[in-house]
Formats: C-alpha cells, sequence, structure tokens
C-alpha cells in the first residue's frame, strides 16, 4: 500500500484475491493497460475508468515482448513512484506491477497471433509488435478481469486489434476508446516525447498537422493518393526522416480504402524525427469531428 492509498500489487495471487474480493463486495472493475511514464493522456483513460467502474485498476509494465531487439526496451522511460501518485491522485485504487517473470515466467510459451486490423501500418515496420500487445493484454484481462478495459485512441491500430481480439476470443469484457489528449500546439502527448530535442519538439506539430490537413484534403473532395502525398512532402519540409506510414483506412475495419464512400475514415501515420519514432491519427470523411 503507497502512502497516498493506492495498493500496488506484484504478484497474480494477491491481485485475484483483492478482486476477488471487490466483485463479493458488489463492485464493477476497470482497467487501464500502460507502460508507465504517465502524462495527461493516460490520466484521462483513468477518469473514463472511474465514470465507468467504482474500483480502478492501472496496470504498468513495460512489456519486453513487443520492443524488437533493436528498440528501446532499456531506455524506455520508468518513473514509477511519480506514477503512483499522479494515479492515487486521479482517484484509482490500484497498480498491478508485475515483475517481468511474475508475467512469463520460466516455460512461458504460448502468443496471441492478430491478424485482420493488425495487418499492415505498424506490423510492416514492427512485425512483432501485436502478437506481444495482444498476448500480454490478454493475460492482463484474465489477470484482472475487468468489465471494461480502457484504450487510448492516440494507438489507433491498437485500440482496433484489442476490439477485434476481445469479439473473435470471447473475452467477457467491454474495450472503451478514449480521445487523444493532445499538448497546446496539437502534439499528441506521449512518453517518447521526452526523447524529443527543443528544435525537434517544435517540429514535432507537422505530423498532426500533416495528417489533419489530409482529413481537410479529403472532405474537400481531393483523392486519398495525392493527399497523402502532400503529407509526406510536409514531413519532410519539416525535418522529418523516414516516413513509415501515412495511410487513409476505414476507421473500423482498418482496411485500405481508395475512395471515399459513405464509411468513416482513419488516417494514420507513422515517421522518424530524428531518433524518436512519432505516430498519430485522426478520423477523416462522413461523422468525423474535427
Ligand atoms: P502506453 O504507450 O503506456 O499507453 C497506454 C495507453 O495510453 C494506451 O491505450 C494508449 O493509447 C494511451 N495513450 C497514450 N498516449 C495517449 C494520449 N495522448 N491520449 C490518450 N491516450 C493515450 O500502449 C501501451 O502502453 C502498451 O502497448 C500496452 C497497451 C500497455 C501493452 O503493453
Amino acid at each position: 500500500m503507497s502512502a497516498a492509498g493506492v495498493q500496488i500489487v506484484r504478484t497474480t495471487k494477491e491481485l485475484r484475491s483483492i478482486v476477488a474480493a471487490w466483485r463479493r463486495d458488489g463492485h464493477g472493475v476497470a482497467l487501464v493497460p500502460t507502460m508507465g511514464a504517465l502524462h495527461a493522456g493516460h490520466l484521462s483513460l483513468a477518469q473514463e475508468a472511474l465514470k465507468r467502474s467504482s474500483r480502478v485498476i492501472m496496470s504498468i509494465f513495460v512489456n519486453p515482448t513487443q520492443f524488437s531487439a533493436d528498440e528501446d526496451l532499456d531506455s524506455y522511460p520508468r518513473t514509477f513512484e511519480d506514477d503512483v501518485d499522479k494515479f492515487a491522485s486521479a482517484g484509482g485504487h490500484l497498480i498491478w506491477a508485475p515483475t517481468p517473470s511474475e508475467m512469463y515466467p520460466e516455460g512461458f510459451a504460448t502468443r496471441i497471433v492478430p491478424e485482420g486490423a493488425a495487418n499492415g501500418l505498424e506490423t510492416d515496420v514492427r512485425p512483432h509488435f501485436f502478437g506481444g500487445v495482444a498476448t500480454v493484454c490478454c493475460k492482463l484481462f484474465t489477470q484482472t478481469l475487468p468489465d471494461f478495459a480502457i484504450f487510448g485512441e492516440k494507438d489507433y491500430q491498437q485500440l482496433s486489434v484489442m476490439r477485434q481480439m476481445v469479439r473473435d476470443l470471447d473475452l467477457p469484457l467491454e474495450i472503451v476508446g478514449c480521445p487523444t489528449v493532445r499538448e497546446a500546439d496539437g502534439l499528441a502527448m506521449s512518453s517518447r516525447n521526452a526523447y524529443l530535442s527543443n528544435d525537434e519538439r517544435k517540429a514535432a506539430v507537422a505530423i498532426y498537422t500533416a495528417i489533419t490537413d489530409v482529413a481537410q484534403q479529403i472532405e474537400l473532395g481531393a483523392d486519398i493518393d495525392g493527399a497523402s502525398q502532400s503529407a509526406r512532402q510536409a514531413l519532410q519540409a519539416a525535418g522529418f526522416g523516414q516516413i513509415d506510414y501515412v495511410a487513409v483506412r476505414d476507421a473500423e475495419s482498418l482496411e485500405a480504402v481508395t475512395s471515399v464512400t459513405d464509411r468513416p475514415l482513419r488516417v494514420l501515420a507513422a515517421a522518424w524525427l530524428g531518433k524518436t519514432r512519432l505516430i498519430d491519427n485522426v478520423a477523416a470523411g462522413p461523422g468525423s469531428s474535427r
């Protein structure tokens, strides 16, 4: 138990007994999965969780299986004490912070392989990623047995993969998506923004501007390929290096689209600014509320 009254739990056994006692007392449970380094985006998910359930669990686990060997597992920001304080101030109840060996004990050998919404985009450049995310989230769901699991639209493809996994595997919980929380200039909040230099930070907003422009162009009748190509040029002009993708997808299935129909769309982009990889997305097409 921390000074602020948030319970910090590190073993599945203890977690299960606390959640079982909550259930006996008639509480509902919502889970907010995170890798820590909390910012206002994560806390907005905790707020949504508190609206839906009388008990809120935040998991803080930097999941090794979603990082490839050349990614930032070792340098990923870890600010646990600070995270506990922030979660306590938000009114949360329990932090589930298993060690890697509690999550993946000796002999662990089972993996979820998501397809569908996981195809393309992030998977084209990070083929290991959604297998790692889906496996750890499936475990987080069965460990905490929540009524709701709350995810950010910031990682839109991840949110879609979660919805698909819960549907496909009949997992008895509801996935809830929350809008992206942004800095004053529009840059989506991200734990990885901490890697940006001052100059990079100023340039970073171009990713949001570029995808917002694509959405506006589409609404004005421009063709999808042309609008996406202009966005790539704008990113290069702003100092971005490698552009992993600027893509327009069906907002629900995430299937590629070549022309505008009456279905809602999503504009998604991932690009590198120096050594930092940024991703962002916005709604487009019918029903988009920008
Ligand atoms: P992490 O990057 O810590 O993000 C945790 C949750 O916070 C995700 O659902 C993410 O979409 C959401 N989030 C991040 N930035 C946000 C913002 N600016 N506004 C709103 N929500 C935001 O995503 C992961 O961790 C991991 O892949 C995880 C799901 C925990 C599995 O390991």
